[in-house]
């Protein structure tokens, strides 16, 4: 394993301060064991309650009290450089003296040359120490321990239940596939509740699997598990748009790159206000069978002041994992408005680091982006080439409206073949889907309050009295229509 070998280069350097971000303790301990295998010198070991322990062949209990200051001095005091693995340590490096302390060890006033290392799940260091610290990625186990790890499991389970675990190779594989990116622990946890399930490994696993690995990887909070995707059969119109999704997704899901044709990455749909954007995200999650993960701009902007980019990194590496999978990003205007300035330039980054992104990644990862008000986003996310294709959500025309009523009258156990279809598409002109759903709504609860019955006066008299969008912001609608038609590829 490379990373064995750069440890083992960087504690013969004499490396003074390494930080090492995990939550995989025991996996820490095994690479520095086979770094001291390597390089001989003594192996420590540090937490609050064990205090310092050594770990090599020497094992021994240090009799020094497990705090801050004691643990310190001791480590100061020794006069053989050793590695010292200090785990959640850095919560104590609030204190002035401590700090110090650690100072003092790493710069090698009056002490050995140890190699100090931080582990923890997130480390944050006081400035003064970050920049003497060496930050390490500690990698990922790979397919072939991850299942390994899998195997371990299967066979504890059989030891327990006395019965084999049931497993069908294929969705095993895909299992396997979908664990990298995970500790071991973490993968280990999974698979074990997977098969306590139901004593059995199958396709069935899967969706529960993305779920776990899901809420493992969005430690930022700034994605949003969509567990209900839509099908194209709920949604009328948009018949570009499916067919667009079709075409592509043997090439999207297929693990072997096609030559000549590059994996579709995205798509930015426009539109009209509850003419089906969002509804149409979850179909594309829908057509595609992949996982759908929303992005909330909006978190990522109020919840971590100072820590915005950072986030959006984390959270798109976390998508990236979760692979193949649709990323939503529903009303990017709100993110990236483009007047700037006021925001001390975070957004213009913003939009840079996403950029950048979507042009580099690798992994399938299917951006849908939605929006309203076009003439608030940046030119730069229009450009040719960020996405596949601009689509233009419409109203609905008169088809597509009657289509509309079918959907939500069935959905509601009306039956569309006992109205009079046509002529509510006459009488919803400039509807749009949503205000259309909504007409339903209000004549059902309309019938229930005077026992009357939901029919085709109801339906026409509920519409009559609603004032749609289209007409109450008409010259808005009217611009967006325009500007998209030169632009965009109409949605249906
Ligand atoms: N074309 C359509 N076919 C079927 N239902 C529709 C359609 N358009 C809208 N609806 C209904 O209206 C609801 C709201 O639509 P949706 O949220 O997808 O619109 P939107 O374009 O994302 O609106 P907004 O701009 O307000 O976010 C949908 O959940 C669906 O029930
Ligand atoms: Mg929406």
């Amino acid at each position: 394993m490379n990373e064995l070998e750069d440890l083992t280069t960087l504690v013969r350097a004499a490396t003074p301060l390494l930080v090492i971000e995990t939550v995989d303790e025991q996996r820490v301990i095994d690479c520095f064991r086979h770094v001291i295998s390597q390089s001989l010198r003594p192996l420590w070991r540090w937490t609050l309650i064990d205090g310092l322990t050594r770990l090599d062949f020497l094992q021994s209990d240090g009799d020094v009290a497990p705090d801050a200051t004691a643990t310190l001095e001791a480590i100061r005091g020794q006069n053989e450089g050793g590695i010292f693995l200090l785990f959640d340590f850095h919560s104590l490096l609030r204190y002035a003296m401590s700090l110090r302390q650690l100072r003092e060890i790493v710069q090698r006033h009056r002490s050995s040359a140890h190699t100090i290392v931080l582990v923890g799940a997130r480390i944050e260091l006081p400035e003064e120490l970050e920049a003497l610290a060496l930050r390490v990625p500690l990698s990922l186990p790979d397919i072939k321990e991850l299942a390994g790890i899998m195997r371990g499991e299967a066979a504890a389970w059989q030891r327990e239940q006395g019965r084999r675990v049931e497993v069908d190779g294929e969705a095993a594989r895909t299992i396997v596939r979908n664990l990298l990116g995970l500790s071991a622990p973490d993968a280990r946890r999974i698979v074990r509740k997977l098969i306590y399930n139901d004593g059995a490994l199958g396709a069935a696993d899967l969706p529960e699997l993305m779920q776990s690995k899901f809420e493992l990887l969005n430690r930022s909070g700034l994605l949003h598990y969509e567990y209900a995707t839509a099908s194209f059969a709920d949604i009328a119109g948009v018949s570009r748009l499916r067919a667009w999704v079709q075409r592509r997704r043997q090439v999207f899901l297929d693990p072997a790159p096609t030559p000549m044709l590059d994996p579709p990455r995205g798509v930015l749909l426009l539109g009209v206000q509850g003419c089906g954007k969002s509804l149409a995200a979850k179909a594309i999650a829908g057509g595609f069978g992949v996982p759908l993960v929303r992005l909330d701009f909006g978190t990522l902007y109020n919840k971590y002041q100072g820590e915005t980019e950072k986030n959006l990194r984390e959270a798109l590496h976390s998508t990236e994992l979760l692979s193949p999978c649709v990323l939503w990003i529903d009303e990017i205007e709100k993110g990236l408005a483009s007047g700037g300035g006021e925001d001390g330039g975070v957004s213009r980054r913003v939009l840079g680091y996403l950029l950048t992104w979507m042009a580099e990644r690798k992994a399938k990862v299917f951006v849908v982006a939605t929006a309203n008000a076009v003439l608030e986003l940046p030119a730069e996310l229009l450009r040719k080439g960020r996405f596949d294709e601009i689509f233009f959500v419409d109203l609905p025309s008169p088809e597509v409206r009657e289509a509309i009523f079918t959907l939500h009258l069935t959905r509601r156990q009306l039956e569309p073949g006992t109205f009079d279809l046509p002529a509510l598409a006459v009488a919803s002109e400039g509807f749009s889907g949503a205000e259309i759903e909504q007409t339903i709504v209000s004549a059902l609860y309309d019938a229930v309050g005077n026992h009357g019955a939901t029919d085709q006066a109801a339906l026409l008299g509920a519409l009559a009295q609603t004032r749609p969008l289209s007409v109450l912001m008409r010259e808005q609608v009217e611009t967006l229509r325009v500007w998209a038609r030169e632009r965009c590829i109409a949605a249906d």
